[in-house]
């Protein structure tokens, strides 16, 4: 039996040197040094192949190294092998820092003041009390519930929708595409925090944004393949929205000339809200492969039906 790495070199140095400390009998293997594959029960990557999938006959679990697994085509891995999604303390703590910046920056205002500051206009505006703005997550997963936790002290007004809906503490919560319009209708922030899937690709669209109150503001830390980048830019421009914080595009990196990099209401960063920390995530994959090991359910265990 041997787990299977394939990702970044330095996060390899650092999962092998967890899995000697922690899981010592486990042969960790590097990709392309796949050794015996018939060995190979685990195995850990951002993307497979089918020529790789197809070459290891034993395989059991296939460990995203992200949050997501929109970018493997679960199709193709075979329907024996559970497939598992990153779920670690330092990916949900990036996730809640910059959910909570980008709230609190289009909350405050920041990219008026940073076209006034270019502007060299002193241009005070008056300041909303957190509880008057509506602040709504898409996605009550994991990290959705972790931001919504994260800006309950400041005091806004919170919302939830996913699609089976859930229950957070101090937060209203709307279920399934029927309540959509009702959640959408009352955010005057918008957090989008999906997973990608089918029925999810393009939900931040021109029908979506007309629900939203005028001059609401979006923040996408999703997926790019959620939002329509040309309808924003039309609520953008149209003054229907005022803003946009954004995290993650249909093709990373974005070109030279995409018109994000240069709109005065995008703040875009490239796809940086949140990483796997290599150290936390050694522990929560070595106590996932125990758990497997003793017959229990996974971490992040993805119901590929749903296909998140
Ligand atoms: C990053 O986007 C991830 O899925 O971890």
């Amino acid at each position: 039996m041997a787990f299977l790495f394939k990702s970044s070199a330095e996060r390899g140095t650092v999962w092998a040197g967890a899995f000697a400390r922690l899981l010592p009998d486990m042969p960790f293997r590097t990709w392309p040094d796949v050794g015996d594959a018939d060995d190979i029960r685990y195995l850990a990557a951002w993307t497979v192949t089918r020529d790789l999938l197809a070459g290891l006959p034993n395989l059991e679990v296939l460990f995203s190294v992200g949050a997501g697994v929109d970018q493997l085509d679960l199709s193709q891995v075979p329907p024996q092998v559970t497939v598992v999604r990153m779920v670690e303390p330092g990916l949900t703590d990036g996730m809640v820092q910059y959910a909570t910046f980008a709230t609190l920056a289009l909350h405050r205002e920041m990219l008026d003041y940073g076209q006034a500051q270019t502007d060299h206009r002193w241009a005070p505006r008056p300041l909303l009390p957190a509880g008057q703005r509506r602040v709504g997550v898409m996605g009550l997963g994991h990290l959705g519930t972790a931001v919504l936790a994260a800006l309950r002290p400041f005091g806004f007004a919170l919302r939830g929708w996913s699609r089976s809906g859930g229950d957070v503490e101090g937060v209203e919560i709307f279920a399934g595409s029927n309540a959509l319009p009702a959640f959408l209708s009352g955010c005057d922030i918008l957090i989008c925090l999906l997973p990608l899937t089918n029925d999810t690709r393009g939900i931040l669209c021109r029908n979506s944004f007309d629900l939203l109150p005028r001059g609401a503001g979006i923040i996408n830390v999703g997926r790019g393949g959620h939002l329509v980048e040309q309808d924003l830019l039309d609520a953008l421009d149209s003054g229907h929205l005022s803003g946009a914080v954004i995290d993650v595009l249909n093709t990373e990196p974005a070109a030279a000339d995409h018109p994000f990099w240069s709109h005065p209401r995008i703040l875009l960063t490239p796809h940086v809200a949140s990483q796997t920390r290599d150290d936390s995530s050694a522990e929560v994959l070595i106590a996932n492969i125990r758990r497997h090991q003793a017959g229990q359910a996974l971490l992040g265990q993805v119901d590929r039906t749903r296909g998140y």
